[in-house]
């Protein structure tokens, strides 16, 4: 049996790539190439096996899917495709609703269509907005604060309604913020386009490119101002996706799973990490704050621990050792301006 993953090429679907083969699965990669580069496929295949099927194609074509599945013996599907900045859904949030909501919808009418027994979607802490207490578990009240986080919790909705309809079990991952490479140095996060997140912009102005890191905010409620996050290596992601595919749901028939560390960093605390790991100095400036940013979030990792059998295994050292050596070896890895 075999799972489709889609936006098996991109930055968290090619680690869980990865980490399937590892245990045993055969796997068949879905992308579009909107926001990965086609040599992680040849490096992706090196870390795998050297006849991975990936096939270039839009997760919301349903006649390209249906065709996958008359291919291919599919019993899972992994939902990685989508668009996923924040700031950019701000700026064009029409294309981040059609992008996120339509490929979910295909995937969720193919999936009950074909009888395929299980569904792993990929959410984000970022459904959660501005939540009403810390650690963030999965039973605080979703209010997400970006088209993004909205776009995640639409596709949530249309697949827990699947599930409560169908034999199709669905387990949905809200990650925290995602960091690192694989240890082999072959695959990390090689963005097409320029996403905004925190940790490539850091490594950007360790390697040079970026004279300095704008600090977005330093008057929030916390320990140094800045802004708290939960930084997860996406090794460990790419292990609890694997979890989700094997885990007995019990009597639940979609079950949504916090993945992160359960330990907050500030954005400045992120920056000396870095400088210690990487031994170059990060120049910052502070500017205003970001819209849409919220103060503090780190997850309550509990369930995943209870019902998965999953806990984060690597620290901030070695998520930023991870993510430095990648994208130091490779000047082409490094994010666009
Ligand atoms: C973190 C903090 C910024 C850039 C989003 C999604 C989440 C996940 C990761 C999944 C904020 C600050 C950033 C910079 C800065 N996506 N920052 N200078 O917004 O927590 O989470 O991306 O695929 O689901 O919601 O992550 O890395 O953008 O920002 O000061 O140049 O770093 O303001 O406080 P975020 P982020």
């Amino acid at each position: 049996m075999t799972t489709l993953v889609s936006g098996g090429a991109g930055y968290v679907g090619s680690h869980t790539v990865a980490a399937l083969h590892e245990a045993g699965r055969d796997v068949v990669v879905l992308d579009d190439f909107s926001n990965a580069r086609r040599d992680a496929v040849g490096e992706l295949r090196r870390l795998t096996t050297p006849d991975l099927v990936v096939i270039e194609g839009d997760a919301a074509d349903r006649t390209a899917v249906r065709q996958l599945c008359d291919e291919h013996d599919f019993d899972s599907i992994m939902h990685f495709a989508a668009h996923k900045s924040v700031p950019e859904s701000f700026a064009d949030p029409l294309r981040y609703y059609r992008n996120n909501f339509l490929s979910t919808l295909s995937l969720a009418e193919i999936a009950v269509e074909r009888g395929i027994d299980r569904f792993v979607f990929s959410s984000s802490a970022a459904v959660y907005g501005t939540p009403d207490q810390l650690p963030v578990s999965e039973e605080t009240p979703p209010a997400p604060q970006s088209p993004y986080g909205t776009t995640k919790l639409m596709c949530e909705r249309i697949l827990a309604d699947t599930a409560a309809s169908s034999d199709l079990r669905v387990v949905i991952l809200r990650y925290f913020n995602p960091v690192g490479a694989h240890p082999s140095g072959r695959i990390g996060e090689q963005p097409i386009t320029a996403g905004q997140n925190l940790v490539p912009a850091v490594m950007r102005a360790a390697l040079g490119p970026l004279s300095r890191l704008q600090v977005f905010g330093n008057d929030y409620d916390t320990r140094d101002g800045t802004a708290v996050r939960d930084f997860v290596h996406v090794t460990d992601l790419a292990e609890g996706h694997v979890a989700a595919l094997q885990a007995d749901l019990g009597t639940h028939r979609s079950r949504v799973f916090n993945l992160g560390t359960g330990a907050g960093t500030t954005v400045l605390e992120l920056v000396a990490a870095t400088e210690a790991v990487t031994g170059r100095p990060i120049p910052c400036e502070i500017v205003g704050r970001r819209p849409g940013d919220i103060a503090e979030s780190w997850a309550d990792c509990r369930r995943a621990a209870d019902e998965l059998g999953w806990c984060a295994q690597r620290d901030l050292r070695q998520m930023l050792a991870d993510h430095w050596r990648f994208v130091s070896c490779r000047a082409d890895a490094s994010p666009p301006s």
